[in-house]
């Protein structure tokens, strides 16, 4: 089957302090930019319900905005506080200007 690569937004909207939310058919997706590279990982926090776009995002790591659980962004670990667990990672790429995610 072929693959199938969705637009997600425009990188010129992303900054490597202003991650992008989107939604892939229902699931809430957080788009990061780390110097040169971008990374797509879950959204919603495992520990509760916050969306880890609306942390805090410093060098490479998101904190969560609830309980301030914070993940490496390069590798979806969760390398303080009660996260729990890594957090899914997801396929993207950049198309020119458009941030384009993989539909699995
Ligand atoms: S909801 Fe994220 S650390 Fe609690």
């Amino acid at each position: 089957m072929a693959e199938e690569w969705r637009c997600a937004g425009h990188a010129g909207d992303l900054s490597d302090d202003a991650p992008i939310e989107f939604k892939l058919d229902g699931t809430e997706i957080g788009i990061y930019k780390v110097g040169d590279e971008v990374y797509a990982l879950e959204n919603v926090c495992p520990h509760a319900y916050a969306l880890l776009t609306q942390g805090f995002v410093d060098e490479g790591t998101v904190e969560c905005p609830l309980h301030e659980a914070v993940f490496d962004i390069k590798t979806g670990q969760c390398i303080k506080g009660p996260g729990g667990r890594a957090l899914k990672q997801y396929a993207v790429r950049l198309a020119g200007e458009e941030i384009q995610i993989k539909v699995e």
